[in-house]
């Protein structure tokens, strides 16, 4: 299998004012410093408020996202923001289905697919979103949940270039709990399996796999390192400079 680069990508939810633009630049500064942009790319997901200016400020080093489209291409949609306007203020990737839309607005594996087309459709790269429950975990059906999220969310026709999956266990979400190293493993595995029925083998070998919930400087070297994983998605720790390079540490050479 062809070697994939991996991903760290951040997600500020929605936490971030302007003034918060400033930890990007530190990130900024230290990829530079140790030369990180080789061996690691970085993507900062962002609240719309904060895309404009981040990618007028800071450009090349890290990559900009948002957080959720529309599905629509335009409309009577108040309060939504669709992927054209993403691309438009400078954004390359979005992420659809996190686990706190798919609850808090009822965001159902469907919904997801018909955004992720719209992303597709405007040129943006989705990072999918997909996880368990505390409750599905402890009934034993992790694997037939991933599977169905996976095939009900991610289109036919999806690419290595236009698709990223980031599998985030619920329970391990801002919670500091994590899955252990063996079982992160393991579930990627299977997510791989999966995404060769659903996508074909070659196109699923190249697709990025992030595992997303609870990384940290102190747990990414033994994340970051595992079969078929190919980055993370961090929330908490993407918000800080320090605690964001300390997982990008695990990359340096
Ligand atoms: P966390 O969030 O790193 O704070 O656990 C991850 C996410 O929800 O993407």
């Amino acid at each position: 299998m062809a070697a994939i680069k991996p991903l760290i990508a951040g997600n500020w939810k929605m936490n971030g004012l302007q003034a918060s633009l400033a930890e990007i630049e530190a990130v900024r500064d230290g990829v530079s410093a140790h030369n990180l942009n080789h061996v690691v790319d970085v993507l900062f997901c962002l609240p719309t408020t904060l895309l404009a200016q981040a990618t007028h400020m800071i450009k090349g080093t890290i990559q900009f996202g948002g957080q959720d489209c529309h599905a629509k291409i335009s409309g009577a949609h108040t309060g939504d923001i669709s992927a054209a306007m993403l691309v438009d203020v400078g954004a390359t990737a979005v992420i659809v289905g996190h686990s706190e839309r798919r609850a808090d607005h009822n965001e159902r594996s469907q919904d997801v697919l018909q955004k992720t087309k719209a992303a597709q459709s405007a040129g943006l790269t989705s990072i999918i979103c997909i996880g368990e429950t505390a409750g599905e975990r402890a009934m034993n059906i992790t694997e037939a949940v991933l599977k169905r999220q996976l095939c009900e969310s991610v289109p036919k026709d999806a690419t290595p270039e236009n698709t990223i999956i980031a599998y985030e266990p619920v329970w391990a979400i801002g919670t500091g709990l994590t899955p252990t190293p063996e079982d992160v493993a393991q579930t990627h595995g299977f997510l791989r399996e999966v995404l060769e029925m659903h996508l074909g083998l070659d196109v699923a070998q190249k697709i990025k796999l992030l595992y997303g919930g609870s990384v940290k400087p102190g747990n990414a070297n033994s994340l970051m390192h595992l079969n078929n994983v190919n980055g993370a998605l961090v929330g908490g720790a993407s918000l800080k400079a320090q605690d964001f390079l300390g997982i990008l540490a695990a990359f340096k050479q």
